[in-house]
């Protein structure tokens, strides 16, 4: 059983409130600057080498496991930096991080971390929290640096020799930002400023989704290169090396290496975009797009034409022509005739698999060796569109913008969500 960590994005104002209090409750307990503490204090032990993953990602565990002693509901969101990469956005809002620096000296006017709320006093580099959102660099990292670092031609291995900043390529120093830096985790510093730039920089609890989005990339590249494992075995600064024990956990009688860290599932938890946190997944890139749109005043839905990609053996592509499978329709134009999917496209493409019956989807599963992997994430994708258009659906049912018919439509579509979830489901289990 694991603990899902979610995009900040995906959680509710009662998730955020929730998370916002336990941070404020670590900080009143006084534990939460012991973090800023062992931060500044073990420095060299945790940045600029290859242990900067492990040492995160212990160090966040255990911050998490402290917030979680306070509410038990609160897993740590993460900040996807590529997609949230403006000032006006909500992780930005006053019940949240709050905004932006004021101009003249940078300091943090709005939100639970205020220094004016009395509740976020920093005992380091303070005593008020400050930012300054682009001030040094302009620009967050974007999807095709995260792209490169997880699978371009430097993404492995782990790290290489001299294992510092001077590494020329590898997962470590690309993601840790400072191959032609500041890149990525140091350029996400930067980009926020004030408070973020110091050693002391856990003072900004975005410091945290920063750095658990920071985690999830790492985790993601694990799975994508499940051989490659981490470097060195030695080589590299004491305490960086796969079996030397971190610090600051060593002097207090605890040890904790980069081998012990490696498996985040065995440490409790996992990422919402993992099949082990299905269904909540947000997912971008997909190959499907279920659309919500304006179009000149009428709301509809309209689905790109994809062809389904289905892995047949390794390395070789099957298209899978299905078109005469049954589908739920997503025209809302259409009312309750809502039309066949690959008619409406003219029969020309081929209709995703997962919007087929459960019956024939475990019969095709079965007789495609090797595809079962594929339409798991198939569901999943599609499943993050739907929760994508249901979002989208809601915003418009707030804004007053759906007729009765719309709102008719919209059940129409929790409808067809809540069967792809339990078909999901039951491809899940088949797979176990
Ligand atoms: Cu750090
Ligand atoms: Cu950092």
């Amino acid at each position: 059983m694991y603990r899902c960590r979610k995009n900040q994005t995906m959680l509710t104002a009662q998730e955020k409130s929730h998370f916002v209090a336990a941070v404020l409750a670590l900080k009143a307990s006084g534990k939460y600057d012991q973090y800023i503490q062992d931060h500044v204090n073990f420095m060299p032990n945790a940045h600029r080498g290859p242990a900067f993953l492990p040492w995160h990602r212990e160090f966040l565990r255990r911050f998490e496991l402290d917030l979680q002693a306070i509410d038990s509901t609160v897993t740590l969101p993460y900040w996807d930096w590529t997609v949230d990469n403006s000032p006006t956005l909500s992780i930005w809002d006053i019940n949240f991080m709050g905004g932006n620096g004021r101009p003249s000296d940078g300091r943090v006017m709005t939100g639970p971390f205020a220094f004016s709320t009395g509740n976020w006093t920093l005992i380091i580099d303070g005593p008020a929290l400050r930012r300054r959102f682009g001030g040094a660099i302009s620009s967050l990292p974007t999807p095709s640096d995260v792209t490169a670092a997880l699978t371009g031609p430097a993404a492995t291995p782990y790290d290489v020799a001299p294992y510092n900043i001077n590494s020329a390529s590898g997962f470590r120093n690309l993601l840790e930002g400072w191959i032609n830096g500041p890149q990525l985790h140091n350029r996400v510093h930067v980009w926020v400023g004030g408070s973020m730039g110091p050693a002391s920089s856990p003072n900004d609890p975005v410091f945290f989704l920063h750095h658990c989005f920071v985690d999830k990339l790492w985790a993601d590249w694990q799975a994508l290169h499940p051989t490659e494992g981490y470097l060195p075995s030695s080589g590299a600064l004491t305490g960086h090396n796969l079996a030397d024990p971190m610090q600051p956990w060593q002097s207090r009688g605890e040890v904790i290496t980069p081998a012990s860290v490696l498996d985040h599932h065995a440490l409790g938890y996992a990422y919402d975009t993992e099949s082990v946190c299905a269904p909540k997944l947000k997912f971008r890139d997909d190959p499907i797009k279920l659309k919500f749109i304006d179009d000149q005043g009428k709301r509809k839905f309209i689905d790109d034409p994809i062809k389904l990609k289905v892995l047949d053996d390794p390395g070789k592509f099957k298209f899978i022509d299905d078109r005469l499978m049954k589908q739920p329709g997503l025209d809302m134009t259409v009312g309750a005739n809502r039309p066949n999917i690959a008619l409406a496209r003219g029969g020309r493409e081929a209709v995703p698999f997962v919007l087929s019956t459960p019956h024939h989807s475990m019969a095709w599963a079965q007789s495609f060796p090797g595809a079962h992997r594929t339409s798991i994430t198939q569901y999943e994708s599609t499943i993050a569109q739907y929760e994508q258009t249901i979002r989208e659906i809601n915003q418009a049912y707030e804004n007053g913008q759906l007729s009765e018919a719309d709102m008719h439509n919209a059940a129409n579509i929790y409808q067809e969500y809540q069967a792809l979830l339990a078909e999901y489901q039951q491809l899940r289990q088949q797979s176990r």
